[in-house]
C-alpha cells in the first residue's frame, strides 16, 4: 500500500479489530486477526469454509465475544456483548443460517425484538405500513400477514433482509445473503445495497460466489485458517489472485474423467405434476439415467429442478407419468420406500430438510441409516466401529473441517454443514443419488472435493444427478446435461454437444 493510500484509508476505517482471537474447544476459529472495515463501502470478505468469516461477523454483531483482543468502532474500543448492544452502535447482521420463525407471520418476523410501540402497545398499523414498504423495496410480493413458513427459502431470506433494513443501521453485516436467492432476487438485493451505500451505510458482504464479489464489492479481505491474509481494492484484485490468497499452496484441480456407462437404472416417462393454482410444476418430463452416468440439470431458479428431484423421490405428488427403477414401477411408493429401494436425495435446504440442529455430526450422518430401521441394517449390519469408520471416511473424503464428530452440527461452519448433509445421503448406500445444488455455500476450493466425490461415485457404478445454476459447474462435471425451464426439459445434450450459448438459450423461458 502506498503511503498516501495508507493515510487516507486509515481515516476511513469504521471498524478495526486488534489481535482478535476466538477459541472454541479444540479449534482456533480466529487467530490474532487485524481486520479493517472501510466506511461507506461494500467490504467483501472471502475465505474457505471454516476460515472464520462467520465467527468474525458474530463478534462484530455482539453474538459472541472475542477470547482476546479488542474491537474499535470509529477509533474507540467498544464492548459488543449482545446483539442489542451492537445495534445501539448501529451494527446489525443478516445471518448465514436463517434466523426466523416459520410459525409467525412475515410482519412479526420483521419486527421481532424491535417492535414499534405506541402508548405501551405494539403499533400494528405502523408496523404493517413499514413492512409493506420494506417488502416493496425488495420487490417481494407477499402479504405481511402471510405465515413465513409458506414462503420459499429465497423469499424467507429476503424477509431476513427486510428485518435488517427496518433498523437504523450504520453497518450491515451480510453473511452469504444470496445463497438461496434467484438471479433476479440477487439483482434486487444489489440495488438495495447501492441505495444503502448512498445513505452512508457501511456493508460487510460474505459470499462464495466470486462474480458477485467482483460486481458488488469495493474492498476485499481474505481470511485463511482463522487468519487475516490480505486486503485490496476490488478494482486491483483478479480472480486468480483471490483464489491463491484463499487456498495458499493447497491448489486443487479437477479433471473430467467419465465412468463407463452401463445399463439404465432410472427411467422416467412423462412425469407431470400440476400446480395447485393452475399450470405445471413438472410438465411431461422424460429421460433415462444409466449406471455410471452423471447427469447435470441446469436451469434458473424456479425452473423446476427441485420439483423434479422431489417428484423422483416421492416428496411431490405427480398426477401423471411413471418412474421406474431397474424396470420396476416405483411411482406409487412413498419417500421412505423409495429410499429403501436405493434412491437418495441431498436437499438444497440444509437447514429445513438436511440437518438436525441439536444432534452431533456423527448422528446426523448416520441418521438416514437409522431411519431405514431393519432394512439396510439387515442387509449390511454396521457395528459401532464400522459406523465410526464410515463417518471418519466421509469426513476425510469431503475434507470436512471438524475437530470431533461428536460435537453438535451447529459447531461446523455453514459450508461444512452442507458437506455433512451430503455425507448423510451417501451413507445410505444408494444406487441413484440426486444432489440438489450440492455446492451451495461451499468454497471454491472445496467445490473441487465435491466434484471429485461425484466422479468417484460414478466410477463406483452409482447413477448421479445433480442440479446447478452455475454454467461452469454443470459443464465441468456432467456426462450429459438436461436443461429445464418452466417445469419442462428444454434440452438434453451429451457433453460433446454442450455450449454455453445452447444452455443459456434453453434455460430462458419463451413465450
Ligand atoms: N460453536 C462452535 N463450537 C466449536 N467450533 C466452532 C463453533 N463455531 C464455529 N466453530 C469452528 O470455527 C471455525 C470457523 O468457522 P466459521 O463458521 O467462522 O467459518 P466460515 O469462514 O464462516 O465458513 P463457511 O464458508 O463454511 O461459512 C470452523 O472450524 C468451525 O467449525
Ligand atoms: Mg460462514
Amino acid at each position: 500500500m502506498s503511503e498516501q493510500l495508507a493515510h487516507s484509508a486509515a481515516a476511513d476505517v469504521i471498524i478495526e479489530t486488534r489481535d482478535v482471537s476466538r477459541l472454541y474447544p479444540g479449534v482456533t476459529a480466529l487467530d490474532r486477526v487485524n481486520y479493517r472495515v472501510y466506511r461507506n463501502r461494500v467490504n467483501v470478505l472471502i475465505g474457505e469454509n471454516g476460515a472464520g468469516k462467520s465467527t468474525m461477523m458474530k463478534l462484530l454483531a455482539g453474538v459472541e465475544s472475542p477470547s482476546s483482543g479488542e474491537i474499535l468502532l470509529n477509533g474507540e474500543t467498544v464492548t459488543l456483548s449482545s446483539t442489542q448492544q451492537a445495534e445501539r452502535h448501529g451494527i446489525s447482521i443478516i445471518f448465514q443460517e436463517l434466523n426466523l420463525f416459520p410459525n409467525m407471520n412475515v410482519m412479526d418476523n420483521i419486527f421481532i425484538g424491535n417492535e414499534f410501540f405506541q402508548r405501551g402497545v405494539i403499533n400494528e398499523k405502523y408496523q404493517y405500513a413499514l413492512a409493506k414498504s420494506l417488502l416493496e423495496r425488495l420487490e417481494l410480493d407477499v402479504d405481511p400477514y402471510a405465515p413465513l413458513g409458506e414462503l420459499g427459502i429465497g423469499h424467507q431470506q429476503l424477509v431476513e433482509i427486510a428485518r435488517a433494513l427496518s433498523k437504523d443501521t450504520q453497518v450491515l453485516l451480510m453473511d452469504e445473503p444470496t445463497s438461496a436467492l434467484s438471479q433476479s432476487e440477487v439483482k434486487v438485493l444489489f440495488k438495495v445495497i447501492e441505495q444503502l451505500k448512498r445513505r452512508g451505510v457501511t456493508i460487510i458482504y460474505i459470499s462464495h460466489r466470486l462474480e458477485e464479489l467482483m460486481e458488488i464489492g469495493d474492498h476485499i479481505t481474505i481470511f485463511r485458517d482463522g487468519r487475516f491474509i490480505s486486503e485490496r481494492e476490488v478494482s486491483d484484485a483478479s480472480v486468480p489472485w483471490i483464489i491463491e490468497q484463499m487456498v495458499g499452496d493447497k491448489k486443487k484441480h479437477f479433471d473430467y474423467s467419465p465412468a463407463p456407462q452401463q445399463e439404465t437404472v432410472l427411467q422416467v416417462d412423462g412425469l407431470t405434476a400440476l400446480h395447485p393454482n393452475g399450470g405445471y410444476r413438472l410438465n411431461d418430463v422424460t429421460f433415462a439415467l444409466r449406471k455410471g452416468e452423471v447427469i447435470g440439470i441446469y436451469g434458473l431458479l424456479g425452473a423446476g429442478r427441485t420439483e423434479l428431484f422431489k417428484g423422483l423421490i416421492g416428496m411431490l405428488p405427480c398426477q401423471q407419468g411413471r418412474v421406474a427403477l431397474h424396470g420396476e414401477d416405483i411411482s406409487r411408493l412413498n419417500f421412505q420406500a423409495r429410499l429403501k429401494k436405493g434412491i437418495a436425495l441431498v436437499p438444497e435446504d440444509r437447514q429445513g430438510e438436511g440437518v438436525v440442529q441439536l444432534m452431533s455430526i456423527k448422528t446426523n450422518m448416520t441418521l438416514s441409516d437409522l431411519s431405514l430401521k431393519g432394512f439396510r441394517r439387515a442387509l449390511r449390519p454396521l457395528s459401532p466401529s464400522q459406523e465410526q469408520h464410515n463417518v471418519d471416511d466421509m469426513v476425510r473424503q469431503l475434507a470436512i473441517k471438524v475437530s470431533d464428530s461428536e460435537l453438535p452440527i451447529t459447531s461446523l461452519s455453514g459450508g461444512n454443514q452442507q458437506k455433512v448433509v451430503l455425507g448423510k445421503a451417501l451413507m445410505t448406500g444408494p444406487e441413484v443419488v440426486l444432489l440438489d445444488e450440492p455446492t451451495r455455500g461451499i468454497d471454491v476450493g472445496a467445490k473441487t472435493d465435491v466434484y471429485h466425490l461425484i466422479g468417484k461415485l460414478a466410477h463406483e457404478g452409482l447413477a448421479v444427478m445433480f442440479s446447478s445454476s452455475e454454467l461452469d459447474e454443470v459443464m465441468a462435471l456432467a456426462d450429459r446435461i438436461l436443461v429445464m425451464a418452466d417445469g419442462r426439459i428444454t434440452a438434453d445434450l451429451p457433453r460433446a454437444a454442450v455450449t454455453r450459448e445452447k444452455l443459456i438459450s434453453a434455460s430462458t423461458p419463451h413465450d
